[in-house]
């Protein structure tokens, strides 16, 4: 028997901006709950970081929150203010220590976000609206001087980071969070300028945000930054739809208009989410997803391709209609997925959980704590191994954990 071909998935990538990536593989977003409270960065976060530091050359990071009120996971890191610079360029620092260019997600839950609702009692969203999710509660409407505000957090996150010494940043307006709850005709039904009248309105408050990103991009001079962007190509309820996957690549072209960006990363809750069909009539119903985002964007917009890679046959499936693949459970449990598959150590990729392993893997004691149901939305993982994640989770404790606080 031959072996199989993987090659593909080790030709060198450019960036239109003309950053070069050794293969096609990058790392993905995936919130350990390791930061401290206040949202600042751990040893634990980088201890994590540096055991991954080899596993991809592009390593996007967990979310981090831009603003308290968009904050989803209880211990995710922060980028809210100056005071987490110095604990991001440690964590920078750990990322990028074996050449990987570091981006660091940029988030908003909007109307879902979970902590602040439990230490705010509010919510806000393009739309006042009663929600049951993450519990019964009303999200409020966003002010014009609410979203000028947030666009400009937007903007000083995106300082920050460069600050810190990231290589670049990624907006998130995938998976529900804000711009997406703004593009959406489900949670938008504002009537100003913003709301779903036209595509051009919907599409307005991501326009604004991507605008001040690259103004700042140019205002500090980040040679080579790297400006990402990860989005849910379509949002279908039933028969309901939310907006289509032309749509979305509308939004995308306009976003294009304003700024430089690197990579669209394709994302979703779900499983298998890289081999997701179009639900909505219309000429490219049950085509895949990726292929139809993948042809509208080729020669322009590199596509990564995320959701159920779980092994080498999936990865190289899933690059027939990317140009990247991004895998987030995975390199959880095996780090070394990558460099295994490069040296044809191909039986030794393994993605099970030993709990003796949990020290080499570097994985927080305390990690994913009320995180590890989001593991079962996708079922990457082996479920044993999403198990013994389960039970890791729910053994906590945050003494003894090192914070790095500017006390400069
Ligand atoms: C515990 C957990 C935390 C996650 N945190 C994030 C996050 O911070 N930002 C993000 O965009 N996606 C996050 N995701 C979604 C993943 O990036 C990814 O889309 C999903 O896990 C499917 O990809 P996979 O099959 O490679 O795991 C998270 C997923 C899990 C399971």
């Amino acid at each position: 028997m031959t072996a199989k071909n993987y090659d593909a998935l080790f030709e060198p990538i450019t960036l239109p901006n003309g950053v070069q990536l050794d293969n096609r593989f990058s790392v993905n977003p995936i919130t350990t709950n390791s930061s401290s409270r206040e949202g600042l960065i751990t040893e634990e976060d980088v201890n994590y970081a540096k055991r991954r530091a080899k596993s991809a050359p592009l390593h996007i990071t967990t979310a981090a929150y831009i603003e308290d009120y968009g904050q989803l996971f209880e211990y995710g890191p922060s980028i809210r203010d100056d005071r987490h610079i110095y604990g991001l360029s440690k964590w920078a620092e750990a990322i990028q220590s074996e050449g990987s260019k570091g981006i660091i997600q940029l988030t908003h839950a909007g109307r879902f976000a979970r902590t602040t609702l439990q230490d705010y009692g509010i919510t806000y969203g393009p739309t006042e609206m009663d929600l049951q999710t993450p519990e019964p509660h009303r999200s409020y409407a966003m002010s014009q001087r609410k979203i000028d505000h947030v666009v400009e957090q937007y903007a000083e996150a995106a300082r920050r980071a460069i600050r810190a010494g990231f290589a670049g940043v990624e907006i998130s307006n995938a998976q529900r969070l804000l711009p997406q709850q703004f593009f959406s005709t489900f949670s938008n039904q504002r009537t100003d300028k913003y709301g779903p009248q036209s595509i051009e309105n919907r599409a307005r408050f991501g326009v604004e945000i991507t605008a001040a990103i690259q103004r700042v991009v140019e205002e500090e001079q980040a040679k080579d930054f790297i400006i990402g962007f990860r989005g849910t190509p379509e949002e279908v309820r039933g028969d309901q739809i939310g907006y289509t996957v032309e749509e979305f690549n509308e939004y995308v072209d306009r976003l294009l208009d304003v700024a430089d960006i690197q990579y669209y990363a394709i994302a979703s809750w779900g499983k298998n989410v890289y081999q997701n069909k179009v639900r909505a009539e219309g000429a490219n119903q049950g085509r895949f997803v990726n292929e139809v985002v993948h042809e509208h964007f080729k020669g322009r917009l590199p596509i990564i391709a995320t959701g159920g890679i779980d092994s080498p046959d999936t990865a190289l499936d899933a690059l027939q209609h990317a140009d990247m693949v991004g895998l987030s459970s995975v390199f959880v449990t095996e780090p070394d997925f990558v460099n295994k598959l490069a040296t044809g150590r191909i039986d030794d990729i393994d993605t099970s959980l030993n709990p003796k392993q949990v020290e080499d893997l570097a994985i927080p004691q305390r990690a994913f704590k009320d995180l590890v149901d989001f593991f079962d939305l996708g079922g990457t993982l082996p479920e044993e191994t999403r198990d013994t994640l389960r039970q890791m989770a729910d053994q906590k404790s945050l003494a003894d954990v090192k914070i790095y606080r500017d006390d400069r």
